[in-house]
């Protein structure tokens, strides 16, 4: 029989134990050696994993087919050129990171030892370790690198039941712009909703009460319908003088949210013409 190709873990913090305890108890991949800043929390992660073995410095680490570099983003590079320089890596290794907001270019000392190197970063917060692991079905994954690294690595996710979605790596840090898109500033796009009923003289805790279905049900349609066919309101039915009044008043109460509204304005005026294009 075929032994399991060995990981070992640079940097096993939340992501690291999270991907070493679902590999490893799907059998697809066999936790070697696992090192952290401290011994204490390296050992905890073997013990949250039931695998691997903890050690304390690099001189104590051995040859593996895959390294994942698990460090907090700013420590990868430098771990990454850290571990090189110690002779680590082989030809063929594969090594990868799980940042969304680098580039798997920034493993250039692994590429330079003969490794081929990719990042697969996983759309999703790990803040609790066991409950992302019990609930870790359909999680999407970022993908991009060297060709048969991300290959190898959709393949590994896919093992244990995620989704990888191959990404542009030139394009990488759009990518993770996107979902400050979706996330934090649609959270900023609330609070100026919220500020603008403030304005016209409704309490702040009802302005968010009287939200609530406007926005559920927008988001709703968004994921049912898309974008394009989710769109409603005046520039949705090229009622451009109520949108430009709206605009004026807007912005004589505050430019900052004028300028949103404008360029809010404009991008929506891009979707009501491509509804328009496909119907
Ligand atoms: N957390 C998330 O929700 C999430 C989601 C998607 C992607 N990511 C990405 O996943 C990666 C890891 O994030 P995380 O949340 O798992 O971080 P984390 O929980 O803070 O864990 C980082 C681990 O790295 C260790 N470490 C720090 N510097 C090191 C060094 N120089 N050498 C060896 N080990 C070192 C730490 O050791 P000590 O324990 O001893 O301090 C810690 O165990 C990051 O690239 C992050 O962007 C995170």
């Amino acid at each position: 029989m075929q032994s399991l190709r060995t990981l070992n873990i640079v940097g096993c913090g939340k992501v690291g134990m999270t991907l070493g305890k679902l590999w490893s108890e799907a059998g697809v991949l066999a936790v070697a050696r696992i090192m952290n800043r401290s011994m204490a929390s390296a050992t905890e992660a073997a013990a949250f994993m039931g695998a691997g073995t903890a050690v304390a410095s690099i001189a104590e680490l051995r040859p593996a087919d895959i390294w994942l570099i698990g460090t907090p983003d700013d420590e990868i590079e430098t771990s990454c050129g850290a571990l090189a320089a110690a002779g680590l890596f082989a030809p063929g290794n594969l090594v990868f990171h799980c940042s969304g907001a680098l580039p798997s270019t920034i493993l250039h000392a692994a590429a330079s030892a003969g490794a081929v190197t990719a990042s697969a970063h996983p759309i999703r917060s790990f803040a609790d370790p066991a409950q992302v692991a019990a609930s870790f079905g359909n999680t999407y994954f970022g993908i991009e690198g060297e060709p048969s690294a991300a290959a190898a690595l959709s393949e590994a996710v896919a093992a244990i039941g995620a989704i990888a979605v191959p990404i542009k790596p030139d394009f990488k840090t759009v990518y993770h712009a996107a979902a400050v898109f979706a996330s934090n500033y649609l959270v900023t796009l609330l609070d100026t909703a919220q500020q603008a009923y403030i304005k016209a003289g409704i309490p702040e805790d009802t302005a968010l009460q009287l939200m609530m279905p406007l926005v559920r049900g927008t988001v709703d349609n968004v994921f049912r319908l898309g974008p394009t066919d989710a769109l409603t309101g005046p520039i949705a039915r090229g009622d451009i003088i109520t949108a430009v009044r709206q605009y004026r008043a807007v912005n004589a109460w505050d430019e900052r949210y004028g300028a949103l509204y404008k360029q809010f304005g404009k991008l929506t005026a891009d979707i009501a013409a491509r509804r328009r294009k496909s119907s």
